[in-house]
């Protein structure tokens, strides 16, 4: 496994991969989720890149940037066994050297859920991905569900900007008890911890109704919203029932749909989804 930094060993590096090329970009502080995707990768593609990179320009002025957990030796260490074949940690500076000006912008599907939360979220990510994309120039990237805006606003970038890869959503990786993994969940303290379930009880009531033959979205949402209200600890930022592809709110559900929320626990920020349909 190759670790590399600069654009010019980057470049050395990629030119030395063999055939097919996945990409998974991370911010690193790797869990289950992310190894979920490089095993994914490794399936489906003859080399593997990863790239590991706290993105400054996706955090928002009062977010958790210089709080984000960091430990590169413990990622290269879970993911080295995988058989990652290249793995690109850049510097700020390196992404973003002095006088850089040019951005990346996907525009009405950034615009509620998420985008709403955190209006200049999706303009780093979409920014940072494209440079990820230009210089590691994959057959194909993977990003997971867990992140379902993320993911849905990338593939339509994809789409928009012709950018020669396929995109690949992978599942959620969750604990035992339903929660979405995420880095941030080591922020979780005390009660927190199990009252953080509810998201996925939320998530599941709604979905039982829908299998039941619920298809009004507005009695799903209120479903997610109950649940929700019968943990104190939680306070809701926002339930959704929208269409998968466009993310707009539906009245009626008929296709591939996403039901997502977000949640304050304490000071942490939680979000998760699943699909229906
Ligand atoms: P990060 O939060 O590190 O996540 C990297 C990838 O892992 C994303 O595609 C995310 O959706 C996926 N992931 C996180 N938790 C997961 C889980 N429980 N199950 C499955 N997949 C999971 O997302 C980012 O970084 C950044 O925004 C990035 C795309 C790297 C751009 O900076």
């Amino acid at each position: 496994m190759k670790t590399v930094s600069t654009l010019f060993d980057l470049r050395a590096a990629r030119l030395s991969l063999y055939g097919t090329v996945g990409l998974v970009p991370t911010m690193g502080y790797l869990h289950e989720g992310h190894l979920s995707l490089i095993r994914r990768a490794k399936l489906e593609c003859d080399s593997v890149a990863v790239s590991i990179f706290v993105n400054p320009t996706q955090f928002g002025a009062n977010e958790d940037l210089s709080k984000y957990p960091r430990d590169l030796t413990r990622d290269l260490s879970l993911i080295e066994p995988l058989g990652v074949d290249l793995v690109w940690n850049p510097t700020p500076e390196i992404m973003y050297p002095a006088g850089y000006q040019t951005w990346v912008e996907v525009e009405a599907m950034t615009r509620p859920l998420e985008g709403a939360m955190r209006p200049e979220h999706f303009k780093g990510v979409t920014t940072v991905v494209t440079k990820l994309f230009n210089a590691i120039q994959p057959h194909k990237a993977y990003f997971g569900q867990k992140d379902a805006q993320q993911a849905a606003v990338i593939r339509q970038m994809v789409r928009d900007l012709n950018f020669p890869l396929e995109v690949i959503v992978c599942p959620t990786t969750r604990e035992a008890d339903g929660l979405a993994m995420s880095s941030r969940n080591k922020y979780l303290e005390g009660a927190d911890r199990p009252a953080a379930t509810i998201l996925f009880h939320a998530l599941s009531a709604a979905k039982s109704a829908y299998e039941g033959g619920e298809r009004n979205a507005e009695k799903l949402r209120e479903i997610m919203k109950v649940t929700l209200a019968a943990e104190p600890r939680a306070q809701m930022q926002y339930v959704s029932c929208a269409d998968y592809d466009t993310l707009e709110e539906l009245d009626m559900v008929s296709g591939k749909t996403l039901l997502s929320m977000a949640v304050l626990l304490g000071k942490t920020r939680l979000i998760d989804n699943f699909v229906l349909g």
